[in-house]
């Protein structure tokens, strides 16, 4: 029999995904299960992007430019513009997914064996796109006990190599929620500056931020013009994941020509997300002061029924909608299986991401779960309930 690739046998799978087998057999067994294991937010997606799907006037569905419709990207610009980001049409390229602009930036700019540094623990497809690229993921560790803050300047620069590309940060963080002030930012431009890399900056939870905080970009540093590459996405911004539209960002006229490159061997971005995606653009602000009312809400609630759990410790996010929680356990992988294969309370149980998958060190995140507040707050109650008496009866 033919074999496969060694590259896919080292492609990762996804923490997020690879217990649904065994969520599977929950429900066979007719347990209900709390999914706090993946970010598909229960939000609506605004309507003007679903009525604009239904009320199109298309005959043909055809393909769009590679680099995604003309109109789509110069709204995008505007969208930009009014988050102080001064790009352009011609910067922008829409891609399927933010997933598929991580490939595109990877691919155009670290060759095979090339080095990427980032900030652990993080989100943990980063793994599988670095994997398909043949490129060394060179994690800087962040702790939980300082809230995941940027480590300082000189643990990035002990692990820089003539290796080295490019630094890549989540801002707001999946899975830390950890949102950068604006001097972190700084302190990563002249970083990559000094040592001539790319900054990459994921910002598809970019709307995302509690307490009054504000997101600041990196293309808001007007010296990261052509250092800066900034990953986007609808998916989170709009609740439209299943839209399957991101785009990939950046100043720096090479890396948008070689990314275009890859753009044109997949053709298109799908056209009918496209129009979703730029009706999209139009929801007004009171869809976002709404959102994030409510999951500020939700993160409350959430870490102070985790807080009060004996041996639970919990970084305090500052946007996005995840966090990490470290468990009186030894084993997460092990326990995240045993709530869904052999523990019910009342026939209820939980579904959690367990933390290894996003760590690239091998030993880190053992007795830690990632836990996404993507659910009303009276089942977000009900959850950690569940936690609680599950913890209780757990034998690692
Ligand atoms: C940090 C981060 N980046 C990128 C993505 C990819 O999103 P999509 O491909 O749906 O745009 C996700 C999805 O969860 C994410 O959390």
């Amino acid at each position: 029999m033919p074999s496969v690739s060694n590259k896919g046998k080292n492609m990762p799978e996804s923490p997020i995904r690879k217990l649904v087998p065994y969520a599977e057999k929950a429900y066979k067994a007719n347990k209900t299960v709390y999914h706090l294991n993946i970010g598909q937010p229960d939000i609506k997606s605004p309507e003007i992007a679903m009525d604009a799907v239904a009320n199109h006037n298309l005959e043909i569905l055809a393909y769009t430019r590679s680099e995604g419709s003309q109109e789509y990207r110069e709204k995008i610009a505007g969208y930009y513009h009014k988050n102080n980001i001064p790009v352009e049409a011609n910067d922008i390229i829409v891609t399927t997914g933010g997933s598929e602009a991580l490939l595109f930036a990877m691919g155009s700019i670290a060759d095979e064996d090339d080095e990427i540094i980032i900030p652990e623990p993080f989100y943990a497809n980063y793994n599988g796109f670095a994997t398909a690229s043949g490129i060394k993921i060179v994690p800087v560790i962040s702790k939980i006990e300082d809230n995941f803050a940027l480590p300082p300047i000189s643990e990035f620069e002990k692990l820089i190599t003539p290796k080295t590309k490019a630094i890549l940060i989540c801002n707001p963080g999946n899975p830390t929620g950890y949102l950068y002030s604006k001097e972190e930012i700084q302190t990563l431009a002249a970083i990559v500056k000094k040592h001539d890399l790319f900054l990459v900056a994921d910002e598809v939870y970019r709307e995302f931020t509690y307490d009054g905080y504000e997101h600041y970009s990196i293309l808001e540093e007007e010296s990261l013009a052509d250092y800066g590459i900034i990953i986007d996405s609808v998916s989170k911004r709009y609740s439209m994941c299943g839209a399957r539209i991101g785009c990939l960002v950046s100043k720096n006229k090479q890396v948008i020509a070689t990314a275009l490159k890859f753009a044109q061997a997949r053709l298109s971005p799908p056209t009918f997300a496209q129009i979703a995606s730029e009706a999209a653009l139009q929801t007004p602000q009171s869809y976002f002061d709404e959102v994030i009312v409510e999951y500020q809400d939700r993160r409350n609630t959430l870490v102070a029924a985790l807080k009060a759990i004996p041996g639970v410790q919990v970084g305090e996010p500052k946007g996005a909608f995840y966090c990490i929680v470290q468990l009186p356990i030894k084993n997460s992988d092990a326990f995240a299986q045993w709530l869904l294969e052999d523990f019910d309370d009342n026939g209820e149980t939980i579904m959690v991401a367990p933390a290894a998958g996003f760590y690239s060190s091998p030993g880190m995140g053992l007795n830690q779960v990632r836990i996404a507040y993507v659910l009303k707050k009276e089942s977000l109650v009900r959850a950690v309930e569940i936690l609680k008496i599950a913890l209780q009866k757990y034998k690692d």
